[in-house]
């Protein structure tokens, strides 16, 4: 596995106290509010599994697992449910934990189905941010940002290629041959 990682991009220390930050910010911003913290699976779940820990107020958790439709390498934008959350969201502070945002459409779309169903506030919270790529249409501002980075495929802490690398304890750029056969 780590023979196709190019260079480690964020360490596990880097991710610790990027983590622990957020968690800091958001327990502090978070303290009079009913939060719930969404993760949208599968990519989110280390991030997820991390920033709870981090979390010092009371807060509840939920999953939600979306696909995109479109090519793997192009999303659409147009978002299928393919698990939804377990309870009704109204009279809740949510926040939506992800792993990357990329060109953003996913996230977009996602905010607006969510929005409907009346939380008290909705936020995002992502541990990576590829500013350079969002799409044009795309109107989408994180509120939590772990760190930004430079246009590369990433893998580990729940990224994957392919459904693989997620378990890798570093963020690692992933090498241009194992995607480009
Ligand atoms: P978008 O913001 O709608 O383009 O899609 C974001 C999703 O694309 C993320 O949740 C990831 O699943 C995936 N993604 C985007 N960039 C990367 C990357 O560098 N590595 C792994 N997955 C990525
Ligand atoms: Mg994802």
């Amino acid at each position: 596995m780590l023979n196709d990682i190019e260079s480690v991009l964020i360490t596990q220390e880097q991710l610790k106290s990027m983590v622990e930050k957020l968690g800091e910010r958001i327990s502090e911003d978070y303290k009079d509010k009913n939060l719930l913290l969404i993760c949208v699976l599968k990519g989110s779940v280390v991030t997820m599994a991390d920033l709870m820990r981090a979390v010092t107020i009371p807060c509840q958790i939920d999953f939600m697992v979306v696909s995109s439709y479109g090519s793997e390498s192009k999303t659409s934008g147009v978002v299928k449910i393919i698990k939804d959350l377990d309870h009704p969201i109204k009279g809740y502070d949510v926040l939506i934990v992800e792993d990357i945002l990329d060109s953003g459409m996913t996230l977009s779309y996602l905010t607006k189905i969510l929005k409907n169903r009346n939380p008290s506030s909705i936020k995002i919270c992502t541990l990576l941010d590829k500013p350079g790529r969002r799409a044009e249409t795309v109107e989408i501002k994180p509120d939590y940002v772990g760190c930004q980075i430079p246009d590369e495929f990433v893998v580990g802490y729940g990224l994957d290629y392919d459904e693989k690398y997620r378990n890798l304890p570093f963020v690692g750029v992933l090498k241009r041959s194992v995607y480009e056969k």
